[in-house]
């Protein structure tokens, strides 16, 4: 008889967010008259931007024509997309990045998740806590994480605690981990790194041959100063971190689907025997081997957006969903929660009143306010005793969440 991965029968039944969603659809199924405010999965709720929309029309009607008609498109992405993530994303900020380091994807989730096809096994590994399940879950169906503890953390990853202690600022691992994700602006705490702190981490990975794997997907949220929106700003950063681009939160992509991952050329891991590998053109040919490119269209739509009026449409979106943030920030502390985020961030990370647990602030949200948020454990044992809301929605929802969490 053939054998399954054991792996997956070790991870928890479902993923997190199928399961915030199945509990919201009993719910709501029981309850059809409950109006309720969805502040849960962070999904973008405003449309595509006008400038998107006339680009992906345009694009159809070259499907729709033999000689403007694309089949298969390069794997790592179309060169008149390449060149305009290359210039606005990089150059324009003052960062060296060639055409060939980029890779145009379905998205950061994937790319977050596959990266792991292209280390070893034996790699240890460091993440945040709370942290995106992503990074975790995809460690353990690669048989890297080892068994699950009783305190729900896995026995071969690293936790690095992000609390109000610490100001959710993660200590450096004492573990010696070969690879240490980030995300920042943070999934799910909504808090940002400094210029100085992001530089501690790719010191660090300097000096103990580490990778870092970097998320960046909510870097368009970033209003501060001192936040990096790459970090590719930090110097030698270029040696030990590959970074993951999303079109989701930027411009309203989570339906069409589009990101990218950048593998500078100097970034460099060992074989078994100890010689030195670069990433670069494993990933190359990891991608052209399970990856078919993203679509014709979607391309189009994402070059739309380095226009002078895409870049305006898409800044507007994301003020409106930060203006939201703001409503919730203040809201919240007024209805007497302590919370963090929504500054560079969609999110708020907000602590569970009465100590309460994550799961039972769920509930209660639900059923007694009619908001769905989602509950902190559901990111690592350190979210426990937080829940988290997000700012995609229309202001009127958030405003009347707000009044709703007042009462
Ligand atoms: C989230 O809510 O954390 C994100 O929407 C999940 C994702 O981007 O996959």
């Amino acid at each position: 008889m053939f054998k399954v991965n054991d792996n997956f029968t070790k991870l928890p039944s479902s993923y997190l967010f199928s399961e915030v969603a199945r509990r919201v659809r009993a719910y709501t199924e029981a309850h059809p008259e409950a109006e309720v405010i969805r502040m849960g999965i962070g999904d973008v709720t405003r449309p595509l931007c006008p400038a998107v929309i006339d680009a992906l029309h345009r694009a159809v009607d070259d499907e729709a024509r033999g000689e403007t008609f694309h089949g298969y498109g390069p794997e790592q992405g179309y060169g008149f997309l390449i060149s305009k993530i290359v210039e606005y994303d990089y150059r324009r900020h003052g960062i060296n990045v060639a055409e060939d380091e980029v890779f145009v994807s379905d998205g950061a989730k994937s790319d977050t998740g596959n990266i792991g096809d292209i280390l070893s096994r034996a790699n240890r590994i460091a993440v945040t806590d709370p942290v995106y399940p992503v990074y975790v879950d995809t460690n353990v169906m690669a048989g890297r994480a080892g068994e699950l503890q009783p305190d729900g953390r896995w026995s071969n990853i690293e936790y690095l605690p992000c609390t109000a202690e610490n100001g959710f600022v993660p200590l450096f691992p004492t573990g010696e981990p070969d690879v240490i994700y980030l995300c920042y602006p943070n999934n799910p705490t909504g808090t940002t790194l400094t210029r100085n702190e992001l530089k501690g981490w790719v010191d660090y990975c300097r000096k103990h041959g580490s990778l870092l794997l970097f998320d960046a997907a909510y870097e368009a949220f970033i209003r501060e100063d001192d936040v990096p929106h790459s970090i590719y700003e930090i110097e030698g950063a270029r040696e030990v971190s590959i970074e993951f681009r999303s079109y989701s939160k930027t411009a309203g992509f989570t339906g069409i689907r589009l990101g990218y991952t950048v593998v500078p050329k100097e970034l460099k891991g060992r074989d078994a025997e100890g010689n030195l590998v670069a990433l670069n053109p494993l990933w190359r040919r990891r991608q052209t081997t399970k990856f078919n490119g993203a679509s014709y269209l979607t391309q189009r739509g994402a070059e739309a957006l380095y226009s002078e009026e895409g870049q305006r449409q898409v800044r507007e979106t994301i003020d409106y969903y930060l203006a939201n943030a703001a409503v919730m920030r203040k809201g919240l502390s007024e209805a007497g929660y302590e919370c963090v985020g929504g500054v560079n961030s969609p999110y708020v990370w907000v602590k569970t009143p009465k100590g309460m647990t994550s799961w039972e602030s769920f509930d209660r949200l639900l059923e007694d306010y009619h908001i769905v948020g989602t509950p902190g454990s559901g990111f690592g044992p350190s979210g426990e005793g937080y829940f988290r809301l997000t700012a995609f929605n229309t202001l009127e929802n958030t405003v009347k969440a707000m009044s709703r969490l007042k009462k």
